[in-house]
C-alpha cells in the first residue's frame, strides 16, 4: 500500500466510522451532541446541540407539544409547535380534525366553512386534548435494569422492571406539578425517562375549510406531489400562575418559554431541514420472519376487511351529505393505514426487503457462532424465532379479524362490549349502578351523533360475513357460528332481525334502556343480540387468542431483544437509532424531490397553480373554493410568494418521519419554522420497517401558505401580529 493510499483508506474509515448518515434516524435530543451534531452541521445545520436541547436554559425544544388526550397523555398522537408567546399552536387539520368536527353541525358546519374566532372570546374549548411540553430527559437504564439477570423468567423480568419504574416516576414527580413517562428503547435494552408538562385547557383558534385542509382528500393521502393545506390552530392555556390547569373560562394564554420565528425564505432543493417531534411507532430492526407475516398474512387480510367497509361508507356518504359528516372522519381513520399498508407492501418489494433481512440473519448467524462467549449469548436465538413466528401466525390473523372484523367491524359491536360491566352488576351493586350508566349515556350521545343505522346494518352482515368465510372454526366466536346456522349463511337478514331487536339499534332505544335501569333488567342485556355477539368475540378472544398470542409474542419480544443487542454488538462502529416510541425525537436531512418510478422524476415542492389544475367542483376532493380560485387569479399572493411569483403549497424532504409528526416543525438550518410536516409519499411508505434515502420523502406544508391562508384567503390576519416573522 502506498502511504498515499494507506491515509484515504484511513479518512474513509474515520468517515464511516466516526459518525451516521443523515437521512435516516430519528434520533433522541439529549444524545445529539454525542452522536449527530457534526453531521448536521456538515448537513448545513447553524446552531448547536444545546440550542435543540437543554435543560438549564430556554432552547427550541420547549416549542414543541406532543398532543395527547386525557388519560393518556404520553401516547401523543400528534405534535404541534408554538408560534407565539401568547399560547399559539399550530398542527394540522387532520390533528384538529376530532375538535373542529365536534364543534360542527349541519348548520355550523365548520369542517365544510372552517373556523376563526375573530376574538379570544370565540375560541372553542376542547374536553380531553392535552399538550405535553418536555421538560427534561434522563437515562434511567441502570435503574430500570437494576438486577435483571438473563436467565430470569420473562414474567419476573417485566414486573421487577416495572417496580422500578413506578419508583423511578414517583422520584421524578414528586413536590412537582409535572408527570413523568419510562418507556423502552432498543426492544427494551435501554429506558429513557422524559417529564412533561402537560397542559389541559387547549381551545381552537382557526382551521381552513376541508376544500383546503383537506384537499385532495383521501384521494391524494399518502401522494406526491401533494396540494394539501393541512394546518390548525389552537391555542393553551394556563392558570394565572402560568401552570397546568383544568378548562376554566378565567384561564390565560399560556406563556411559552420558547416559540419558533417563522421564515419567508421558503426552501430549495438540497436545504438542510429537520422536524422536531413525537413518531408514535417504528420496527426497523424486525427479522424476515416478521415482515413474512406482516406483508404475506396479516395486512393483506386487514387490507381485504377495510376495502369492504370503506366501500360500504363510501357509497352512503356520496349519497347524504349529513352521512358525510358524519362519517367523514371515521372513513379517514379506516382509509390512512389501509393506504399506507399497501404502499407499504410494495416499497418492501421494490427494497428485496425480505432478501435483505435474511442476508443479515445470515450474516449474524455467522458472527453468533464464531467464538463461544457469542454463542452462549446469541446461537440459535433465529431459528427459534423462526419456529415462534410459524406458530404466531395463524393466532395473529385470527387476531386481525377479531380487531377488524369483530369489535371494530360494526361499530355498535364496540359500543356494546362498553356494556360489559353494567350486566355484571348484581343487587348488592346498586350504588355503582348510577355512576356507570352516566357515564355510557355520555359515550352514547357521542356515538349516535355519529351513527347511520341503514350504514351499520349493512358493515354487520359484510364483516360477519368475512370473518365467517377466512378464519377456521377453532377461531370464529360461537355466535358467528350460531348466525351461520340459523340464518343459512345470510348474514343480511341476520343484521336486519337483530337490529330490529337490539337497544343498541338507535340513541331513544338506548337511553330508554338506560333511565331507570337495575340490575334486575341485567337479562335484558344480556339477551340482547348486538351484545350477545360482542360477548361472544371477546369470550373467544380472551380465551383463545389472546393468551396464546401474547405468550408466543412474550417470547418474541424476548429474543427480538437479544438479537437488537446481538445485532449493535456486531456492528460496533454503527450509530444505531431507537424505534419511534411516541417520544421526543429529531428527524434531519434534506429538501429533496425524488425518482418516483420509470422516466418519472418529481420536483421537491408544490404551488398553488397545482391546485388550480387539480380544481374541478364535480369532485368532492377537488372542488376549490371560488376565493381561492380568484386569488390565484389576481396573484394576490402578498409577502408569501417565492421569489419566482409562485405560491408555494408543500414540500418534500429526506427526513425520516413516521405516524405521530404530523404537525411537526420543519426548520431550517437557523432552526426557524419553514414548515409543517403531514405526511409521506407512497412510494417511501415501508420507511416505518425498512428506509431508503433514495425514495422515502416526508411531505411538509409550506409555511407560507399556511399565512397566505390565514391572511388573504380568512382574513384572519390580526393571528400573523402575534408571530414573530423574518424574512
Ligand atoms: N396520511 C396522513 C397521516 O398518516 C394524513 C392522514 C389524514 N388524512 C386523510 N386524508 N385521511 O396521518
Ligand atoms: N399523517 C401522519 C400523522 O398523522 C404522518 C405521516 C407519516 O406517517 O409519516 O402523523
Amino acid at each position: 500500500m502506498t502511504r498515499k493510499f494507506k491515509l484515504i483508506l484511513l479518512v474513509a474509515i474515520l468517515l464511516i466510522g466516526s459518525n451516521v448518515r443523515a437521512d435516516e434516524g430519528m434520533w433522541i435530543p439529549m444524545l445529539l451532541k454525542k452522536y449527530n451534531i457534526e453531521d448536521m452541521q456538515k448537513a448545513g445545520f447553524k446552531l448547536t446541540a444545546e440550542d435543540i436541547y437543554e435543560v438549564n436554559q430556554a432552547c427550541l425544544k420547549d416549542a414543541v407539544v406532543g398532543l395527547g388526550r386525557e388519560g393518556r397523555p404520553f401516547r401523543h398522537f400528534c405534535t404541534g409547535e408554538l408560534v407565539s408567546d401568547e399560547g399559539l399552536m399550530i398542527t394540522n387539520h387532520h390533528c384538529g380534525y376530532g375538535a373542529i368536527q365536534s364543534h360542527s353541525t349541519l348548520e355550523r358546519d365548520y369542517l365544510k366553512d372552517g373556523f376563526w374566532a375573530m376574538s379570544r372570546e370565540e375560541e372553542l374549548a376542547n374536553e380531553g386534548i392535552t399538550a405535553s411540553f418536555l421538560i427534561r430527559m434522563a437515562d434511567v437504564t441502570d435503574k430500570v435494569l437494576d438486577g435483571v439477570t438473563e436467565d430470569m423468567k420473562e414474567a419476573d423480568r417485566q414486573k421487577l422492571i416495572k417496580k422500578h419504574i413506578k419508583a423511578i416516576v414517583e422520584d421524578a414527580e414528586k413536590d412537582t406539578h409535572y408527570r413523568a413517562s419510562v418507556k423502552a428503547y432498543f426492544n427494551g435494552n435501554q429506558y429513557f425517562m422524559a417529564v412533561y408538562e402537560i397542559f389541559k385547557d387547549v381551545r381552537l383558534v382557526g382551521a381552513p375549510p376541508s376544500a383546503i385542509g383537506k384537499f385532495g382528500g383521501d384521494t391524494d393521502n399518502w401522494m406526491w406531489p401533494r396540494h394539501t393545506g393541512d394546518f390548525s390552530m389552537f391555542r393553551i392555556y394556563a392558570g394565572k400562575d402560568n401552570k397546568p390547569a383544568s378548562y376554566a373560562k378565567d384561564n390565560v394564554p399560556l406563556k411559552p418559554k420558547q416559540s419558533f420565528k417563522i421564515s419567508l425564505k421558503g426552501v430549495n432543493q438540497d436545504d438542510f431541514t429537520m422536524v422536531f417531534g413525537y413518531p408514535g411507532t417504528t420496527t426497523e430492526y424486525l427479522t424476515s420472519y416478521a415482515l413474512k407475516m406482516m406483508t404475506e398474512v396479516d395486512n393483506p387480510h386487514k387490507i381485504k376487511i377495510r376495502t369492504k367497509k370503506l366501500d360500504l361508507m363510501r357509497a352512503d356518504m356520496d349519497a347524504s351529505p349529513l352521512v358525510r359528516i358524519q362519517y367523514s372522519a371515521k372513513y379517514a381513520g379506516v382509509a390512512n393505514s389501509w393506504k399506507r399498508w399497501q404502499g407499504e407492501i410494495k416499497g418492501l418489494k421494490r427494497l428485496n426487503a425480505i432478501e435483505k433481512k435474511e442476508a443479515l440473519e445470515a450474516k449474524f448467524e455467522e458472527w453468533a457462532n464464531s467464538t463461544p462467549e457469542l454463542k452462549k449469548k446469541y446461537a440459535g436465538i433465529l431459528s427459534k424465532m423462526k419456529a415462534y413466528y410459524a406458530e404466531v401466525t395463524p393466532l395473529s390473523l385470527a387476531r386481525d379479524y377479531a380487531m377488524e372484523a369483530g369489535f371494530r367491524g360494526a361499530e355498535t359491536v364496540g359500543l356494546a362490549g362498553k356494556f360489559k360491566n353494567l350486566s355484571t352488576f348484581k343487587k348488592e351493586d346498586a350504588d355503582k349502578v348510577q355512576p356507570e350508566v352516566e357515564k355510557l349515556k355520555k359515550d352514547a350521545v357521542k356515538f349516535y351523533k355519529n351513527f347511520n343505522l341503514p350504514t351499520e346494518k349493512k358493515l354487520l352482515a359484510a364483516t360477519l360475513k368475512m370473518y365467517n368465510d377466512n378464519i377456521s372454526d377453532e377461531f370464529l366466536p360461537e355466535e358467528i357460528k350460531n348466525i351461520k346456522l340459523k340464518y343459512k349463511g345470510d348474514f343480511e337478514a341476520y343484521a336486519e332481525k337483530a337490529f330490529a331487536k337490539s337497544i343498541f339499534a338507535n340513541q331513544e332505544k338506548l337511553e330508554q334502556f338506560l333511565n331507570n335501569y337495575k340490575p334486575s333488567q341485567a337479562k335484558k342485556l344480556s339477551k340482547d343480540p348486538v351484545f350477545v355477539l360482542s360477548n361472544s368475540i371477546s369470550f373467544l378472544y380472551g380465551s383463545k387468542i389472546a393468551p396464546a398470542y401474547g405468550k408466543i409474542m412474550n417470547q418474541i419480544d424476548k429474543l427480538q431483544r437479544t438479537y437488537m443487542a446481538g445485532l449493535m454488538e456486531m456492528q460496533p462502529e454503527k450509530v444505531f437509532y431507537p424505534d419511534a416510541n411516541s417520544t421526543f425525537r429529531v428527524h434531519y436531512g434534506k429538501v429533496s424531490g425524488y425518482k418516483a418510478r420509470n422516466a418519472v422524476q418529481y420536483e421537491h415542492y408544490t404551488t398553488l397553480e397545482g391546485i388550480i389544475e387539480k380544481d374541478n367542483p364535480e369532485i368532492f376532493d377537488y372542488d376549490v373554493p371560488q376565493k381561492l380560485r380568484d386569488l390565484y387569479k389576481s396573484k394576490d399572493f402578498g409577502d408569501y410568494a417565492n421569489e419566482k411569483g409562485e405560491m408555494p403549497v408543500c414540500f418534500a424532504a429526506t427526513n425520516h418521519t413516521t405516524g405521530g409528526n404530523s404537525g411537526s416543525p420543519v426548520l431550517n438550518a437557523n432552526g426557524e419554522l419553514i414548515g409543517l410536516n403531514f405526511d409521506r409519499a407512497w412510494e417511501g411508505v415501508m420507511s416505518d420497517l425498512m428506509y431508503d434515502p433514495e425514495i422515502c420523502r416526508n411531505v411538509s406544508l409550506d409555511i407560507r401558505y399556511v399565512l397566505f391562508i390565514v391572511d388573504k384567503f380568512a382574513g384572519a390576519g390580526y393571528l400573523l401580529d402575534e408571530m414573530n416573522i423574518v424574512k
